[in-house]
């Protein structure tokens, strides 16, 4: 699919679909000045249209409508943009969102014109449409077969009246790409994506973009006393893989900062098992956080900052064996603090503390975790919000990229009377604190991993996925934080 920014006006374009914005009102809506000429051409229609379905410009909503004869354009779309002091570059990618599910499923919608009112300025109106489109129409079909494939017929989009801005839609589609490729890996099943395919599919994104790739296997593991991860991965079939990805840029990097990934491709719960249903079956998220880290390696691969990014994620299964991890067995991470394992679903924070400590080793100027670690964090803060500890610093600088990328977080605290509950009689700490404030908790477990980096904590078990279709949003792997990241990296 080709998007452009063209100059033409509505009144001069032709195709199949046009996608014409209105501002909410109390009133049903009639016809605006600014579209009497594209009216006349397509003798009356547009006024027709909107007397008919009695439009009122609700945000997001929609009305597909035919045109009849041998009109230049065949359909036109309704989209409602809400409030117009609303109307900001958030509601910019929304509204074309919401176009892109309209227009999805229509087989005849080969080329449409877009016309919204500008938010901010042209070139981000455009990259902002970009998004929205982009991801509003991604559906994955790669594992379907047969008849009920839907890939959309769209091909051309044009922007109108908002001339040439093609850097702005490439800024656009690298971060879609990015995201995209975050949400295919979180989609694939662990029986598709384990350890040692999420290294073949990292390999090829090396290989791609000239990175480099340093991948710890079992034994070098081993040699490097992570005892916490290669707990965890006691009980898989699977061979562990510790992933370390590093885009250098050319010249002297102004920064230099790593993000770590939670890389479970599958987390039963050990012998703590998941009940089953939907806790169980939709652990094939669990490595959301290593595939938001490589997601932010394409684009940034692809973008190339003057920054210095290393990538990293200690990549297991969480499963049941003879040899896997017990409740009760005592860890020694790689910084020689020792943990008692009162819970083997509390995986994800084992595997991290290795990873903490060797992405610390790096000399970075900052780290940032990236997680589904905790469903307590999904009880505080709902599927859309993600939460996030650590350094202020750092974590005003990661709010400020999301408001970029409109994706949502709130800071949590990191109460350090908490720990009191991962106190072990036995061993330096348990890696399971109370049920109340248990992302709390987690986020203290992770810091006992940290000496003195900058480095913020970012739980997503609520926002990697969505179970509907809506906002920029299909079902399933959400490609969350991906946006965010590569925003702050340029930064
Ligand atoms: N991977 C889960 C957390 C999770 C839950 C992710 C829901 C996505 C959606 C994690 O490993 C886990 O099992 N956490 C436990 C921790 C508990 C044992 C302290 C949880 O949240 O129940
Ligand atoms: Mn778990
Ligand atoms: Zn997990």
């Amino acid at each position: 699919m080709k998007i452009q920014g063209i100059a033409q006006a509505a009144a001069d374009w032709s195709g199949d679909a046009i996608a014409l914005g209105f501002f909410s009102s109390e009133e049903v809506i009639s016809l605006p000045e600014s579209l009497g000429a594209l009216d006349r051409k397509l003798s009356g229609a547009v006024a027709e249209i909107l007397a008919e379905t009695e439009f009122k410009g609700k945000s997001g909503s929609t009305s597909l409508n035919r045109i009849g004869g041998s009109a230049a354009i065949k359909k036109v779309l309704l989209v409602g943009l809400g409030d117009e002091d609303k109307w900001d570059s958030k509601a910019v990618r929304s509204t074309a969102a919401a176009i892109a599910h309209a227009v999805k499923s229509d087989k005849k919608i080969a080329t449409l014109a877009v016309n919204l009112p500008v938010s901010e300025d042209a070139a981000t109106t455009a990259q902002m449409i970009t998004e929205g489109i982009t991801l509003g129409l991604y559906t994955d079909n790669r594992y379907k077969s047969g008849d009920d494939i839907e890939e959309p017929a769209l091909e051309t989009v044009d922007i109108l009246e908002i001339g040439d801005q093609s850097a702005a839609i490439a800024l656009g589609t690298t971060l879609c790409e990015g995201t995209i490729h975050a949400r295919e890996l979180v989609n694939s099943p662990a029986n598709v994506i384990n350890p040692v395919t999420l290294v073949a599919s990292v390999k090829e994104l090396a290989d791609e973009y000239g990175l480099e790739l340093t991948v710890l296997g079992q034994a070098e593991c081993e040699a490097q006393n992570m005892g916490a991860y290669l707990g965890v991965a006691e009980a898989t079939d699977h061979p562990p893989q510790f992933i370390h990805l590093v885009y250098k840029p050319e010249g002297t990097p102004r920064k230099k900062v790593a993000i770590v990934g939670k890389g479970l491709t599958f987390d039963s719960g050990g012998y703590n098992i998941k009940p089953s249903g939907p806790s169980i079956a939709m652990m094939k998220m669990d490595m959301g956080g290593a595939a938001a880290t490589f997601g932010a390696a394409k684009a940034i691969a692809a973008l190339k900052p003057d920054v210095e990014v290393h990538f990293i994620s200690a990549a297991t299964e969480n499963m049941i064996s003879g040899s896997g991890l017990r409740p009760g067995d005592i860890l020694t991470a790689s910084n020689g603090k020792t943990i008692e394992v009162n819970n083997t679903d509390a995986e994800g924070r084992l595997t991290l503390a290795d990873a903490l400590v060797y992405a610390e080793k790096l000399d970075v100027e900052a780290i940032v975790d990236i997680a589904t670690l905790t469903g307590a964090c999904v009880i505080a803060l709902g599927d859309d919000i993600c939460g996030l500890w650590g350094d202020d610093e750092l974590a005003d600088a990661i709010t400020a990229a999301s408001d970029k990328a409109g994706e949502k977080f709130w800071k949590m605290p990191l109460e350090s009377a908490y720990f009191e509950s991962l106190k072990s009689p036995i061993a330096d700490m348990k890696n399971t604190g109370a049920r109340a404030g248990g992302s709390i908790s987690a986020a203290l477990f992770l810091k006992e991993f940290i000496n003195d980096t900058p480095w913020v904590h970012l739980d997503i078990a609520g926002p990697a996925w969505s179970e509907k279709e809506a906002d920029i949003y299909s079902k399933g792997g959400t490609g969350f934080p991906v946006r965010t990241l590569v925003h702050w990296v340029l930064s």
